[in-house]
């Protein structure tokens, strides 16, 4: 298997350098790469196809993630997002995973629930009873609806009925939407037997819509990492890997903290979803209501130290992504970002996509459970106020690196230090 994506250095390259290694290691034109992604990915005249009351495009930094390599494969990641450190936190964790084998994903197969909810039912009973005993004809009924799907292979697999008061009833509708997100599908095939439901349960038919809590589109991954790839400054791996497990503890227990461990799990989960045009509010909407389907919010990924001393880690998350259909047909930077991530299928784009989480959330608790977060946040926060105090070019990593070193990371103290620069170059 190639590995494509362990790039050292990669960050220290200038971007055009950066997109020279990138195109070699994907085998994509240099040319094509940088089309696609120049200036967003996104014209505004398609843009104005997209959305309505257009007046422009509005960009986000376009990474790659490196050092992945899930199900023995390697990927380089395509990662869209504003927040310094995510991607750099990601790449690093995935090199530690790495040294364990590699993430270890698995994911159901594409299937949402279309919601179809029945109101003023009066006889909850019979009404359930009757709908089950029409589930092929509604089966076949809600099929007949998306074609397209069915020659994907797609369709829809069955029904469920839900009592939730004493008088109403929800039908979920099974679909495998295959490669498609399948929200617009769902929503048809909700719309198409609704009629159909409402008579046989005798009532009224209320709201229509897919569910974004597809806790039947699941997937999983796994990681053993051993305690030697996670030693920091000062921190031997066992005492590294003993925080890490603590501080996994800390987010079951208390639903405050685990807030803010499934906002680290979601930085690299987003920053994916995003790149590859992807409905990053459904997979949030999903991802939050499977956290707290106990009735208290939990961690999406935990850490625990195993039998044989490694540190493991599991995480199982909803994830409805598509690789075709929405934005991916018009979005030539999405359709550029599956490309970078070669993914067969919309189920291996899960896999990749939970991985980056699962990476995220180990790079946080490592952070946390050493040094704190700060001083690497403030690292890599230096470039941004060195460029937002004026610095261009390679004057930005000097600037940068001045401003760290001072332990003044303040857009003043980044004026200083350029004034300091132009004074050097003319007494020279
Ligand atoms: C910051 O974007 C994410 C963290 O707060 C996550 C965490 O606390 O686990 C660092």
């Amino acid at each position: 298997m190639k590995e494509i994506s362990r790039h050292p250095g990669f960050y220290k390259l200038p971007i055009d350098e950066r997109l020279r290694v990138a195109a070699q290691a994907l085998e994509i034109e240099l040319d094509e790469l940088i089309a696609a992604i120049d200036r967003g990915g996104l014209q505004a005249e398609t843009a104005d196809k997209i959305i309505e009351n257009v007046i422009g495009t509005y960009a986000l930094p376009f990474a790659l993630g490196l050092n992945f390599k899930v199900n023995g494969r390697d990927y380089l990641v395509p990662m869209a997002v504003e927040e310094p450190s995510v991607v750099a936190a990601a790449s690093n964790a995935a090199k530690m995973i790495r040294a364990g084998g590699g993430f270890f994903a698995d994911a159901d197969e594409s299937i949402m629930i279309g919601q179809v909810q029945l109101e003023y039912v009066p006889n909850a009973a019979e009404a359930s009873a009757a709908i089950i005993s029409h589930e092929k004809e509604l089966v076949d009924l809600g099929n007949r609806a998306i074609p397209d799907l069915l020659l994907h292979g797609g369709g829809v697999r069955g029904l469920e009925v839900r009592q939730l008061t004493d008088d109403m009833l929800v039908v979920h509708m099974l679909v495998d939407c295959r490669d498609a997100m399948g929200a617009n599908t769902v929503n048809t095939v909700c719309e198409s037997v609704s009629g159909r439901i409402g008579l046989l349960a005798r009532c009224r038919v209320g709201l229509r819509i897919l569910s974004n809590l597809c806790d039947q589109r699941k997937v999983r991954v796994t990681v053993k990492v051993p305690p030697s790839a996670i030693a920091s400054k000062g921190f031997s791996g066992e005492q590294v890997r003993d925080g890490i497990a603590k501080a996994s503890r800390f987010a079951e227990i208390d639903p405050y903290r685990a807030a803010t461990h499934n906002k680290g799990v979601m930085n690299g989960i987003d920053a994916v979803v995003i790149a590859t045009g992807n409905d990053f509010r459904a997979v949030e909407a999903g991802a939050h209501a499977y956290a707290a389907r106990s009735g208290r919010y939990r961690p999406l990924c935990t850490f625990c130290v195993d039998d044989q001393g490694q540190l493991l880690g599991k995480m199982e998350i909803p994830m409805a992504l598509g690789i075709i259909g929405g934005p991916t047909r018009v979005h030539q930077g999405a359709r550029m970002a599956l490309r970078i991530l070669n993914v067969k299928s919309a189920r291996e784009l899960a896999q990749v996509v939970a991985s980056v989480g699962l990476a995220s959330n180990l790079a946080a608790l490592r952070a946390l459970s050493t040094e704190g977060i700060q001083r690497g946040h403030m690292t890599l926060h230096a470039r941004s106020v060195a460029i937002a105090a004026g610095a261009q070019g390679a004057q930005v990593e000097l600037v940068a690196e001045r401003i760290r070193a001072l332990g003044q990371i303040t857009v003043e103290a980044a004026e200083q230090v350029l004034q300091d620069l132009s004074n050097e170059r003319y007494s020279t």
